[in-house]
């Protein structure tokens, strides 16, 4: 590599979304709630399930294989691939990383996963960023793939009306010119607030057990409006932070990315920010929570639509289980 100085792009996106779709009628037949509790309490109408016979890493591949054609590269250009996912095709080990890069065709490669929940593709965004701007890689695969039907519990009516799966994916790639280096990167975390959105069993605390099955400790459990508050106070903070230090106004974002949890903190912190309605990327009405797959997956949507193009300036926000959050300020690399 050469002495030049190197930022890193964000060169492409793909998505895969998979085609079931579990409308809030549908959950209306499988536990006490209605249309229009979870229309008015969240926004979202309906949301996507993965088949029986589809894991979280052929969702990955999916997505990965349109950002790598979009990016206009060879596969065996890319050195690196993270994959963010809290629904990984096993627990422990292999990592849903080294199962994407094997049905990739990319062995031998550095993969690996990481866990920070729905900030997940912010963290992976910022490691990517991080490899490229020491020298270390040149195009690194960044993907957020989730199956959250696998981990939540279709009895519990707080969390099964919230999520859906889908996976997203970017091409994170060297460049020496400064227009199109990502601007900044935050990730943070508070683990005092982790009983707040945990998965109790099935870990080192509580392993694998009929008790743990008989009391369904291996599904999601959230503290949902505990959350709420929290997340709406946090990320506020954070999006203010990340545009005043870097000097930038809520006027110059063209697009406005947050984390598809709730359209009511999404209304809450674009306020907080004195955002237009057209600066708000909002999917959470058609695929639910996708955690670490919903950020990519709206970069999709408006790539797809038209309404990205090359240049513009995209303001990332997420906040998620751990407690994890994080914000980002990228202008599209893309064509
Ligand atoms: N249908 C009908 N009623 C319901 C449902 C439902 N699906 N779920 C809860 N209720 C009831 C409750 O039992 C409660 O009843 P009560 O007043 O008789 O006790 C009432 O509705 C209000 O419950 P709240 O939990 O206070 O409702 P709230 O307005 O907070 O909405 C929600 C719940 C949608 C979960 C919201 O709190 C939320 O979006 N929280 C944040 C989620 C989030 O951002 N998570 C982080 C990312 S996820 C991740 O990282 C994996």
């Amino acid at each position: 590599m050469s002495n030049k100085i190197l930022y890193a792009s964000f060169k492409s996106i793909g998505a895969y979304i998979p085609k079931k779709i579990l409308t809030n009628q549908d959950l209306e037949k499988m536990v006490d709630t209605s249309d229009e509790w979870i229309s008015k309490r969240t926004g979202i109408k309906e949301r996507h399930i993965a088949d029986s016979d589809e894991v979280t890493s052929d969702l990955g591949v999916k997505a990965a294989e349109i950002a790598i054609q979009r990016a206009g590269i060879n596969k065996t250009e890319i050195d690196a691939l993270i994959c963010a996912t809290i629904s990984p095709d096993h627990f422990c080990m292999p990592s849903t990383a080294n199962l994407i890069a094997h049905k990739l065709g990319l062995n031998p490669i550095t993969s690996f996963d990481i866990s920070a929940a729905c900030t997940g593709f912010i963290y992976a965004l910022n490691i990517a960023k991080s490899f490229i701007e020491s020298g270390s890689f040149k195009n690194v695969l960044i993907i957020g793939a989730e199956k959250l039907s696998s981990i939540i519990d279709y009895q519990d009516r707080g969390t099964c009306i919230l999520f859906g799966d889908g996976a997203g994916a970017a091409i994170i790639q060297a460049t020496d010119k400064k227009e199109e280096a990502i601007i900044d990167v935050h990730t943070s975390a508070d683990g005092s607030y982790s009983d707040y959105l945990i998965t109790p069993g099935g870990g080192s605390a509580e392993p694998c057990s009929l008790k743990v099955i008989e009391n369904r400790r291996q599904f999601m459990k959230m503290q949902g409006n505990a959350t709420f508050k929290v997340a709406v106070k946090t990320l506020t903070k954070d999006v203010k932070d990340i545009l005043e230090k870097n000097r930038i106004s809520a006027e110059e974002v063209k697009h406005f990315i947050p984390h598809q949890a709730n359209y009511r903190i999404i209304k809450a912190v674009g306020d907080a920010l004195k955002l237009k309605d057209e600066q708000i990327i909002l999917t959470v009405q058609k695929y639910g929570n996708t955690s670490s797959a919903s950020i990519p997956m709206a970069i999709n949507d408006i790539y797809e639509s038209g309404k990205l193009k090359t240049g513009e300036l995209m303001l990332l926000d997420a906040f998620g289980g751990g407690l994890t959050w994080g914000s980002a300020l990228v202008p599209f690399s893309g064509f």
